[in-house]
């Protein structure tokens, strides 16, 4: 899809379409003796020497955040090498704000529908079924590497025309797969289809070097495409609540248009603002290669449990999807959901048991720790499947 195919206007939903958006007090004047939003000129209701007033001091908490965002909105551009500013940006709480603005902004509930390559994030579907949208699916390669089937996309996008959204997500959850740029690019140019393919990155940060990275640059040549990002996994930052997508200056502005106002907390950005100074990517550098050089302990230590099936998927992430097999050797559930019951309930070491997800039966997926923490994995797998 190209700028002069892609017409944003025919699938933007009709209401947001003619939406006159809210203007907050401060568009117009914004210092001086503000007097104009109803807040509380007398400061925050909390105890000065408080842990929770002096850490958010010099943010005038008593006033509403900044709704632009630009600040922070052009250190992410930097950081991503995002040419274009602001204007490419929606800043949302967390990316499941993002998930579900796209739906606001796209889909018209009971009417249009959205398409999923399962095995994949659950949120696609549950925002799907709170706004009232259809979910049509086209499951990922179930060899093990959870690619994309282009041509089921194609088949289902033809036969679905009211498919407005195609939720790609790569590092694939719970796959771990990073999905080939070659197969992104074939479904962001598919002909006969004219609506939005999100690419949701969450773990992009996760991928080794040297292998296929982000397509967030890609913004700029493909009108179609929303890539969403989030500071909840590699920054570590999933309790500040930021989410991104990053997308063309027309989809930008709908997406802000349709937002509230002040989503975007003081404190949220200036904790995301100092995590993308010089000192703080020198931290997320570091912790990311320590996360993926336990990754690659956690992959050679499994290869010696013996119970232990497949690593699923290509690793790309800050987990690993694994299968737990019966006596006789096949990927089991009934085993798999009995240790993650047991290991949760009784020992205290909590993963997630994926085996109900298509490709991955038998399957737990298993986040990334600390070094003592995957000590304990890999102690606990083996205790588990021994017995
Ligand atoms: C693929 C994927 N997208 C989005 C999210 C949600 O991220 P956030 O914390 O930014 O809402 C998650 C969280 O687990 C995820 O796995």
């Amino acid at each position: 899809m190209t700028a002069t195919t892609f017409d944003i206007k025919s699938i933007i939903r009709p209401n947001i379409l003619a939406l006159k958006p809210y203007r907050c007090a401060r568009d117009d004047y914004s210092t001086g003796v503000l007097l104009d939003a109803n807040e509380n000129a007398y400061g925050p209701a909390l105890n000065p020497s408080s842990e929770a007033a002096v850490s958010s001091s010099g943010l005038d908490i008593n006033r509403y955040p900044d709704p632009h965002q630009h600040d922070l909105k052009n250190l992410i551009a930097k950081f991503r090498n995002i040419q274009g500013g602001p204007e490419n940006f929606f800043l949302g709480v967390g990316s499941d704000e993002v998930i579900d603005m796209l739906f606001r902004v796209f889909c018209v509930p009971g009417k249009d529908a959205v398409l999923i390559t399962p095995p994949t994030y659950g949120m696609y579907s549950v925002s799907a079924q709170i706004n009232d949208v259809q979910v049509h699916k086209a499951n990922l390669t179930l060899d093990g590497q959870f690619q994309l089937n282009v041509e089921e996309i194609e088949r289902q996008v033809a036969a679905h025309p009211n498919i407005k959204i195609i939720f790609l997500c790569s590092p694939g959850n719970p796959t771990g797969s990073a999905l080939s740029h070659d197969s992104m690019k074939r479904v962001l140019t598919m002909p006969n289809y004219k609506g939005i393919v999100a690419v949701d990155e969450a773990y992009v940060d996760f991928i080794d070097a040297g292998k296929e990275g982000s397509t967030a640059t890609w913004v700029k040549d493909y009108p179609n495409l929303v890539v969403m990002q989030t500071m909840s996994k590699s920054f570590g930052l999933a309790g500040v609540r930021l989410g991104i997508a990053i997308t063309s200056p027309e989809t930008a502005f709908y997406m802000n248009a349709t937002k509230a106002p002040y989503n975007i907390a003081s404190t949220t950005s200036r904790v995301a603002q100092e995590a993308l100074q010089p000192k703080g990517l020198e931290i997320l550098h570091n912790h990311i290669a320590i996360m993926v050089q336990e990754r690659e302990r956690l992959l050679e230590a499994f290869k010696s449990i013996s119970g232990l099936g497949r690593v699923l998927g290509t690793n790309d992430s800050n987990f690993v999807l694994v299968e737990i097999l019966d006596k006789e050797g096949k990927p089991s559930n009934d085993r798999a959901l009995k240790i993650y019951t047991d290991m949760a309930s009784r020992q205290g070491l909590v993963v997630r048991f994926r085996g109900t997800e298509i490709g991955c039966e038998g399957c737990l997926r298993i986040t990334v720790g600390t070094p003592e923490e995957n000590d304990v994995v890999i102690r606990r797998l083996t205790e588990q499947l021994s017995s």
